[in-house]
């Protein structure tokens, strides 16, 4: 270590480095290292030797408690927590600036407060009456709920020691700051410290602790990778400011599973669980106009999305292609493969894909759909309204096989989908599943389910796309 004044340390992922640096070397980013000072960075080695020696638990000693959750009372967190909070647990809750983090959480107070949990809203970002002008659109107009208008840490933690609620909520971790760290409010080091000595006061009281996070506009926590293991569960709040519609998703959960999404939809009072969500995302999918419907599952759901495709000749020496809702790289791929596999021939189009109602495909399952999407969007096929797709496009042109299709075609038939292209063995595993002959159609079950899904098994991307851009009369 130098001897100065101080390390240098990226804002973003915590790298120390001995002199500033214009690109932090291990996380790759530009203009992210600073100056700390070396008591921002922890106690030296001499003072961890003081501290007494601990003396390791017996395993099978050890106490399991997880059957005391505190469920928040609405039901999409729970499913996202994977059941309510664990005391003594820590969240981090990240997400763009306006998606409804303070809401999502003066709610879940809210709800608690009025069940008689103690519960300590810190608010650094909004003033109390802001807080109180918030709560009324919420329906807390009578609410107990204490809030606290502190930023100072040390003070933050005391109140926490003496008050020791069940649950606390700190908005946001950012405007924290700590006389023992030198920095501004928001730097790696203030944060890293706020949390540090938070989580200590939660960890001994059993306080589950939420912190709020900012998001910064590449979507990365503002010094995320130095929280993001620190704390037991990160949830991050996605959505578009002008849809209604927010996804609640869990990145990082020591007390659940990973894939699990919730749906909010935020309304004139606050947002409002979405238990059904699988086709608000959606209005349609006419093939004829480049519209495909593809169902990806998100945890144990499955989602129905639309996939929507604009193919026009370009005035650009490199055509464009522009994407939302699914990844830059994979379009890229999607529509190299459609020109040299399926021979499209889309070198001199720009392309535009877009899915609706703002969902962000991860799934490559949705990869089949966005390839027919754009080939239907370039040649218009006999189409129709009602087409669905779903497999994985690989390199070669072939559809592999995609996980759980028995769940996406009930989906579909659900939602009365009457035709869906997939790949191959899914329609083998669909029909011996359905005992049904090759080539069968399979009829939905559950509520309002009459239709019959048929089955349009793919091999090869060419194929596919031959079936949906073929022109009546070319053949
Ligand atoms: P907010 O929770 O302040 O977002 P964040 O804390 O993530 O920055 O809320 C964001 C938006 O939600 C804001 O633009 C107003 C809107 N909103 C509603 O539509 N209905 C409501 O009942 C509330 C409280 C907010
Ligand atoms: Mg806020």
């Amino acid at each position: 270590m130098p001897r100065g004044k101080g390390a240098f340390v990226c804002k973003q992922c915590g790298y120390v480095s001995p002199g500033w640096m214009g690109r932090c070397p291990a996380c790759g980013s530009w203009n992210t290292i600073v100056e700390q000072p070396f008591e921002a960075l922890g106690p030296g080695r001499k003072a961890a030797r003081a501290a007494e020696t601990p003396i390791p638990l017996v395993l099978a000693e050890i106490e399991a408690s997880d059957s005391i959750r505190i469920d928040t009372g609405l039901s999409e967190f729970d499913r996202v927590l994977g059941g309510g909070f664990v005391p003594g647990s820590v969240v981090l809750v990240g997400g763009e600036p306006g998606v409804g983090k303070s809401t999502l959480l003066l709610q879940t107070l809210l709800a608690l407060e009025n069940r008689g949990i103690p519960v300590l809203l810190v608010s650094g970002e909004e003033s109390a009456s802001q807080v109180r002008l918030r709560s009324l659109r919420l329906g807390g107009e009578s609410s107990r709920l204490a809030v606290l208008t502190e930023t100072q840490t040390e003070l933050v933690a005391a109140a926490l020691e003496r008050l020791k609620p069940s649950l606390c909520v700190v908005d946001s971790v950012q405007t924290l700051w700590s006389r023992e760290v030198g920095s501004v409010p928001g730097s790696v080091a203030q944060v890293r410290e706020a949390t540090a000595q938070l989580l200590r006061v939660a960890k001994d009281n059993g306080i589950v602790l939420v912190l709020v996070g900012h998001v910064t506009k590449d979507g990365e926590l503002a010094g995320p990778r130095v929280l993001e293991h620190l704390v037991d569960a990160v949830i991050s709040f996605e959505g578009e400011r002008v849809q209604p519609f927010r996804i609640l998703r869990a990145v990082k959960n020591r007390f659940g599973s990973t894939n699990e999404v919730g749906v909010f939809q935020m309304s004139e009072c606050g947002l409002v669980p979405v238990p059904d969500p699988s086709g608000i995302f959606m209005d349609g999918g006419d093939l004829r106009s480049g519209s495909v419907v593809v169902p990806v599952l998100e945890g144990s759901r499955c989602l129905l999305a639309e996939v929507q495709a604009l193919v026009a000749p370009t005035s650009l020496a490199v055509p464009q292609r522009v994407a939302r809702g699914v990844d830059r790289n994979r379009l890229a791929m999607v529509v190299a493969v459609l020109c040299r596999r399926a021979r499209v021939p889309l070198f001199k189009y720009d392309i535009f894909v877009n899915v609706a109602g703002g969902l962000a495909l991860e799934d490559p399952a949705a990869d089949l759909g966005v390839a027919l999407a754009v080939a239907a969007a370039w040649k218009e096929g006999p189409g129709g309204q009602g087409v669905a797709a779903f497999g994985e496009v690989s390199l070669t042109g072939t559809i592999r096989y995609a996980a759980q299709g028995g769940k996406r075609i009930q989906e579909l038939a659900r939602r009365g989908f009457t035709r869906v292209f997939l790949p191959v063995r899914n329609a083998e595993e669909q029909e011996a599943a359905g005992g049904a002959g090759p080539g069968a159609s399979v009829r939905g079950a559950g509520p309002g389910a009459s239709v019959r899904v048929e089955l349009e098994p793919v091999d090869y991307l060419e194929e596919a796309v031959k079936k949906v851009t073929t022109r009546r009369g070319d053949g």
